[in-house]
């Protein structure tokens, strides 16, 4: 015979079993593709990001992150979202540049002042409007995640420009760091980021650029030995979400994912110092060296990408002017 108490265990079990499989049914899962390893710090951001959306929307939205490029390379997860295969993907302004023109003016070299400036515009009036600009494109940025400053590596040190003369240089898919290469004096050859390893090991290429934890994470230490700081971009990661399923959601479920991401943002800030200094010294732990090369030579060279920016792009010319004028 059953006593009260195996009967309301048997009747809460039941409840709960109910319960969850109600909540499985009415469940969002929105699954989200980026190309670093798990211990990349914009993992450990954006795996605080689904956990945050789960625990305010009480287990109804739930972000499933495939990590190491499983889903494929940057720009075949952006084709996937667009066909509605997935529906979030973590990428940076250079690779979204063929998806919306307005993240160009993120891949400017030495367009911001400090990090102060840099944090200014990726949270301002402007930023915002970026991540906006690509909602008839099938997709809208959520957020940006701090990436730090890209800077060249190869066999050797770069003090200045001319150190690149006929040097091939891994860029990635993005007109204005093509530019900025040949502005340099280097030889630009786009490649996706998961074939770059071998590219530098069997000398398709002789140079890349990162930033420095995903220099360390990807180990491309262990194939070029000379990092140089010469810092020519800034460009943030961004988070994006299809069009189709941002419009899925509910106002609530908008709200939560917002927070979440804003949250994830800040977190991002601090672990993306931590990040960059533990991965330095892991680089010069495998005997790579960091060279300080004078910055001016390399902002003068540039220069003629600005100049030319009026007549032959006003639009992104504008966006230029608006971010320079942030404080
Ligand atoms: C950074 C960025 C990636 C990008 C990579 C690249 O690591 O976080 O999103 O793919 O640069 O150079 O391709």
């Amino acid at each position: 015979m059953m006593t009260r108490k195996n009967v309301l265990t048997a009747v809460i079990g039941a409840a709960l079993t109910f319960g969850a499989t109600a909540s499985a049914y009415a469940a969002t899962t929105l699954k989200l593709s980026h190309n670093h390893p798990r211990d990349h710090a914009v993992h450990q951001a954006m795996d605080a990001m689904a956990k945050e959306v789960r625990a305010l929307t009480d287990g109804e939205v739930r972000i499933r992150i495939y990590p190491d490029a499983q889903l494929g390379t940057q720009r075949e997860s952006m084709e996937l979202m667009q066909n509605g295969a997935l529906e979030m993907v973590k990428t940076n302004a250079a690779e979204l540049e063929a998806f919306a023109p307005a993240y160009a003016a993120f891949n400017l070299p030495y367009l911001f002042r400090d990090k102060s400036h840099y944090y200014n515009v990726k949270e301002g009036e402007v930023g915002e409007e970026i991540l906006a600009s690509s909602r008839d494109s099938g997709f809208v940025g959520v957020t940006y995640y701090d990436a730090g400053a890209r800077s060249f590596y190869t066999s050797k040190p770069i003090n200045t420009p001319e150190d690149l003369k006929g040097m091939k240089i891994r860029v990635q898919p993005s007109p204005s760091a093509i530019a900025m290469v040949n502005a340099l004096g280097g030889s630009p050859t786009p490649l996706a980021y998961g074939e770059l390893y071998t590219a530098l090991q069997q000398g398709v290429v002789d140079a890349a650029e990162n930033n420095i934890p995903s220099f360390s994470l990807s180990r491309h230490g262990e194939v070029s030995k000379y990092f140089s700081l010469d810092e020519h971009t800034m460009v943030p990661d961004v988070l994006v979400i299809s069009t189709k399923a941002y419009d899925g959601l509910s106002e609530e479920h908008r709200e939560a994912l917002k927070t979440a991401s804003m949250n994830s943002m800040e977190l991002m800030k601090k672990l993306w110092a931590e990040s960059e200094a533990k991965e330095r010294t892991n680089a010069e732990k495998l005997g790579v060296k960091f060279v300080k090369p004078n910055k001016s030579a390399f902002v003068e060279a540039v220069q003629p990408m600005y100049d030319a920016l009026e007549t032959s792009n006003p639009e992104l010319n504008a966006i230029v002017e608006r971010i320079q004028a942030v404080q």
